[in-house]
């Protein structure tokens, strides 16, 4: 059965809010092999039937299904569409029409009618406040579209019902550039006669605390909502509504919510009504215009966030300080919703925290000055179901301080608030220990995208830190559908930027002070391995979907990155006079101390490397022939001098640590000849440390992939299996549920790192998902074949494992492979979508058989390589 399925705008289905140029993608789903596309025909409509055709392609001869431009037709602002693909492949079959994308465009700029309004202008509040307006309509339209955002986080209501389920809205961006708006169709909400536009707003990013400074209203004090309709009615005519000076606001029941600290609600203080006609709001006060603020309006580009999981309580439990402990079994962001049944007045207190401590009480020291904690007053009666609204948390456990009648489990629901990336991939083994470690990488991942990439969701900080954004986004680029969320996340590092090139630490930035890191004054931007972020984020997602447009778009940030380091090299070449992180929380720090024993000159010019490698290939890519040929021979040179300044006449490192081996042989930074030495050092290292790992940020990403890739694929296995501290596994072992900071954020002996910097949710370390993915599985994307147009499949078997199978949905259909291993057989599985190939590597003697011809095979002394096209196949062959 030929099909087109999963068509995309911009990799995203539906697709709102579009503003510029759309790209479209598809995939093609075949049961037959070596199926390709020949030809695709593609249609735009008004209408969701397709009743008319308002641009139609026509049968275009072509094999392209990713990076599509309609030409000849521009889709006009503020408008829907609905777009289909059909395909002939060359097997001679004729798809039907896919399922329609549907699109919602947005504006580029616009004179909006509508302006944000105020409420008043207390500086300290965090609390969240109700706007409203009655409308009336003398006739309903045939369509009606929303824009709306707020200074601060918004719930916009019409007639008393909440519109959408999308969370912290508009999104975090730096709100002095740039604010966001939602886009939405609200015909069916609407009706003749009286409406009420209702909103409730809360301080969120916008003027609440944020930052490990604790800053309040970094982005201003007076939080505003703004809405604009649009109505269209049936004769053709327009009509505009939105906020201006005749709304009013009132207090609302949240009497606090802050992003780190909770939230407080006393529901006696509800209005009944509030958001519906005719509510008497003279007691109201006036709203203030704020002129000018629309300006900053850009549509929401990113990936929407919402609840998009139900976790059930798991178990009550009294700590031996008497708490009331409720264990949801998994620590996650979001919030908890409750029941609860009692008298007027009566109160909720509700604390959160990752983990319960050596003696097994709450544990909330790690929060810093994060309160976490929902207040929350009865108003009596029937029972009463609650979460917040504008405020999340970091959690597995959670502390009833008070709360009225007994304690039953199902009146406890976690709710699982991330950005709604679909999950396209996913990894498996015959190692439950593994297997956990990939459960731990999968929730630290949904814990830190809500929204933009964070370091963590639970103490005071949950900021967008690039660096742990770029070691990370290979992996998540394999796990989840990331395009939108990173693009949107990239939009904003430019609007960071430096006009010297130099990317801020944190995107969105709020530190206005770093502080001092070891006696050394910290800066806010520039950090090695942690601007690179804005080469490494872009190129990650070209690789993984084929499409050039955020090279293209990324482009001059890209290059001012590399120049910004460039600036501020010796010589251009060796950068090591800024301030840098370094091999971050390295284990082979001095006591005390954050700072990895890897010198940071080594780390900072090896990334430099890799940028300007980066910019080179991107260069050439999008035909800027004179920047590829620069960049390509600034590379080199930065290689030589990184050779004769960090290289011994032996051919290894001078710094003996770990990550200075890493970086050297995964950067491609060696000379032929110096590559056996160095990792010899690395494995002497590594059996000097009683074969454990003593890397940090830096190294760990690539320490079994330096080893494997250079003839230590057992010492790869070994350390990833090690079980014992400092270890993968050794925190699964200590029932982690999701990736620690910190190797020993649970030392053996039970007490804990200091809980000045100790997250139990920070994915950096889970980067080696890219090892199990691309090594144990074997999946790796051609870079001359981007998006898995080809895929290269070279599985290795070792560790001790008997089976392994992983999955990733590319941008032109399912990739599956196993394997599994019996006496030296190894069944060996693979399916790849139709308009793809495999470069198939199997490290084995002898090829048993097959439900293919394999003669296709060549052979080496070590392995058997095939190149095939689409389809499933099956094989056998000795290990
Ligand atoms: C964050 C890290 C971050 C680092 C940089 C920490 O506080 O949690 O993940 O990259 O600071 O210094």
């Amino acid at each position: 059965m030929l099909a087109v399925q999963r068509v995309q705008g911009n990799f995203q289905s539906p697709l709102i809010g579009a503003i510029g140029p759309i790209h479209f993608s598809w995939a093609i789903t075949s049961d037959g092999r070596d199926v390709y596309q020949q030809s695709y025909q593609l249609q735009v409509a008004e209408y969701e039937d397709f009743s008319t055709v308002a641009y139609d392609s026509g049968m275009v001869s072509s094999e392209q299904s990713i990076g599509i431009h309609v030409h000849g037709f521009t889709f006009q602002e503020g408008r829907q569409y609905w777009v289909r693909v059909k395909v002939v492949t060359t097997d001679g079959r004729c798809s039907p029409f896919s399922e329609p994308l549907h699109i919602i465009t947005a504006f580029t700029s616009r004179n909006w009618t509508a302006q944000f309004v105020a409420v008043d202008s207390k500086k300290e509040t965090s609390e969240a406040r109700y706007l409203r307006k009655d409308v009336h309509l003398s006739r309903v339209p045939i369509r009606a579209m929303a824009y709306t955002s707020a200074l601060g986080l918004y719930e916009f209501s019409i007639n008393g019902e909440v519109i959408g389920d999308d969370l912290f809205t508009p999104g975090w961006s730096d709100y002095k550039k740039r604010v966001l708006y939602q886009s939405r169709d609200i015909t069916a909400y609407l009706q003749k006669g009286s409406n009420c536009l209702g909103a409730l707003v809360g301080v969120g990013w916008y003027a609440g605390e944020i930052g490990f400074e604790c800053n309040r209203n970094f982005y201003g004090d007076r939080t505003a909502f703004f809405c604009q309709i649009d109505l269209e009615y049936a004769d053709g005519t327009i009509e505009q509504l939105g906020t201006d000076g005749t709304w009013r606001w009132a207090e609302s029941p949240i009497l606090f919510s802050e992003i780190y600290d909770g939230e407080t609600y006393d529901a006696n203080r509800e209005a009944t009504g509030w958001n519906q006609p005719g509510y008497r709001d003279d007691s109201w006060k006036s709203v203030q215009e704020l002129p000018g603020m629309s300006d900053r309006l850009e549509p929401y580009d990113g990936m929407t966030v919402g609840v998009v999981q139900e976790l059930a309580a798991v178990q009550h439990i009294v700590t031996p300080h008497g708490e009331h402990v409720i264990d949801f079994g998994q620590n996650l962001t979001g919030w908890v919703k409750f029941k609860v049944q009692g008298m007027k007045g009566e109160e909720v207190v509700i604390r959160h925290a990752e983990v319960l401590d050596a003696d097994g009480n709450f544990y909330t020291e790690n929060l810093r000055s994060a309160k976490q904690t929902i207040r929350y007053t009865l108003k009596g009666g029937p029972q009463e179901t609650f979460h917040p609204h504008f405020s999340f948390q970091g959690f597995r456990y959670i502390c009833l301080d008070v709360y009225p009648g007994t304690i039953e489990l199902e009146n406890f629901t976690a709710q699982v608030i991330h950005s709604r990336f679909d999950e396209i991939g996913g990894f498996s083994s015959s190692n439950a220990l593994l297997n956990r470690l990939q459960h731990n990488i999968i929730w630290s991942l949904k814990g830190n995208f809500l929204d933009i990439p964070t370091d963590c969701p639970q103490r005071d900080e949950r900021l967008g830190w690039t660096g742990d954004a770029q070691m990370f986004v290979p992996t998540a680029a394999f796990l989840a559908d990331t395009w939108a969320f990173f693009s949107k996340w990239l939009r904003d590092l430019v609007l960071e930027q430096r006009s010297d090139g130099a990317v801020s630490n944190v995107v969105p930035n709020v530190i206005m002070d770093q502080g001092m890191i070891d006696g050394v004054v910290g800066d806010t931007f520039g950090s090695s391995a942690w601007g690179d972020a804005a080469t490494i984020v872009p190129w990650t997602m070209y690789l993984a979907y084929g499409d050039s447009a955020i090279l293209e778009r990324q482009y001059e940030s890209m290059k001012g990155w590399v120049e910004f380091i460039r600036g501020n090299a010796t010589d251009g070449l060796i950068w090591e006079k800024s301030f840098s992180f370094g091999d971050w929380v390295a284990l082979d720090a001095q006591e005390g101390s954050y700072l990895g024993a890897t010198p940071v000159g080594l780390v900072s010019t090896a990334y430099y490397v890799r940028s300007t490698q980066i910019l080179a290939q991107s260069a050439k890519i999008l035909g800027k022939t004179a920047d590829a040929n620069l960049y390509a021979d600034l590379a080199e040179k930065i290689k030589e001098a990184f050779r004769s300044r960090f290289i011994g006449s032996e051919g290894k490192p001078k710094a003996r640590t770990q990550t200075a081996c890493v970086l050297s042989l995964v950067f491609n930074l060696l000379l032929e000849w110096q590559k056996e030495p160095t990792v010899e050092l690395l494995s002497t290292l590594i059996k000097e440390n009683d074969g454990h790992l003593t890397t940090g940020f830096v190294g760990t990403p690539f320490i079994c992939q330096a080893l494997s890739e250079h003839g230590r694929l057992s010492e790869a296995y070994d350390l990833l299996l090690k079980q014992d501290y400092p270890s993968w596994l050794y925190q699964v072992e200590r029932g982690a549920t999701t990736i620690w900071e910190h190797w020993d954020g649970i030392k053996p002996d039970g007490s804990m790192w200091s809980p000045d910097m100790n997250s139990f949710n920070h994915y950096a370390y889970g980067a080696v998902g890219s090892w199990l993915y691309t090594s144990i599985a074997g999946l790796r994307i051609d870079e001359e074949y981007p998006g898995y147009k080809k895929v290269i499949v070279a599985p290795h078997i070792g560790g001790g494992l008997t089976t392994a199978e992983a999955f990733h949905h590319s941008p032109y259909g399912k990739i599956a492979t196993s394997w599994k291993i019996i006496d030296r057989v190894v069944e060996f599985y693979l399916s790849i979508p139709p308009n793809t190939s495999a470069h198939l590597v199997l490290e084995g003697s002898d090829l048993l058989d097959g439900d293919f011809d394999l003669s296709v095979f060549t052979r080496t002394d070590s392995a058997f390589m095939a190149e095939i096209g689409s389809g499933e196949y099956h094989l056998r062959y000795i290990r």
